[in-house]
């Protein structure tokens, strides 16, 4: 990566096509689901390297518990082993986790899941290096009307006058509360969809797309999207 180049504080990645990187070798999807595991992993360790202040990866969405109830059972081992594998060293990175989503509203069975994501929250709460968010049961709609409905309470409490609702308290609201808005969105796998994924903090990002499955997302293809960024020229509506 070349030296002083243009770095977004704030990337968005949506990691797909895990499935069809398996099927293309003949392989269950959860095995895809593996080796995306391990690319997000590398990811994660590049944007500290890079000073991405902060990654936010959509993992599972409130659409994704459509899927066959074996696929859904193996992203969930997934997820509390990555929850308790990485989790030593991602602290002793000086890596912040959040999770963005409903993590209670997780169909049960699920205990040590959300043990796990919380356990991991408050034990990297102080942490000043890489902010890492998660998006788990995460849907972009349902988290505006959530937002609608916490500011709603607020008025009906006397709390607020409608009039006080602005991008501020709004903002306040959605599970992104302090966070910067998103520079840059990468998606993988060719798709050219949102999904559901930070309806309202995309208003103004860059967007990437890039045929390579997620599994194969390596440094190579991160460099090249963050070259694409740096080349891009941000308006913002203005001239
Ligand atoms: C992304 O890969 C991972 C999750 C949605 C959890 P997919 O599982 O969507 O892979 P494709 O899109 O079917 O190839
Ligand atoms: C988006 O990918 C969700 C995640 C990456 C977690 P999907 O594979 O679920 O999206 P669609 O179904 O292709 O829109
Ligand atoms: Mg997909």
């Amino acid at each position: 990566m070349e030296e002083n180049l243009k770095i977004p504080a704030h990337v968005a990645l949506i990691l797909d096509g895990n499935g069809r990187w398996a099927k293309k070798r003949g392989l269950p999807r959860q095995l895809g689901h593996k080796k995306g595991c391990e690319t997000l992993e590398q990811v994660v360790e590049d944007a500290a390297r890079l000073g991405i202040r902060y990654l936010t990866v959509y993992g599972f969405s409130t659409e994704n518990w459509k899927r066959p109830e074996e696929e859904v059972g193996a992203l969930m081992r997934l997820l509390l082993q990555y929850f308790t594998s990485e989790i030593d060293e991602l602290n002793e990175k000086n890596v912040r986790i959040r999770i963005l989503g409903d993590i209670d509203g997780m169909p049960g069975g699920l205990e040590k899941q959300k043990d796990a994501l919380h356990a991991a929250i408050r034990r990297t709460h102080e942490n000043t290096g890489l902010q890492l968010n998660i998006a788990l049961n995460y849907g972009g709609q349902q988290e505006i009307i959530r937002a609608a409905q916490k500011l709603a309470e607020h008025v009906a409490n006397g709390d607020m006058e409608p009039e006080d609702i602005d991008r501020k308290a709004f903002e306040s609201e959605l599970y992104t509360a302090g966070l910067p808005d998103v520079d840059f969105l990468i998606r993988t796998s060719g798709e050219m969809r949102l999904s559901n994924f930070l309806l309202y903090q995309l208003a103004y990002a860059e967007f990437y797309q890039t045929d390579t499955l997620w599994p194969d997302f390596d440094r190579h293809a991160y460099d090249e999207a963050l070259l694409a960024y740096a080349k891009r020229n941000r308006r913002f509506g203005g001239v």
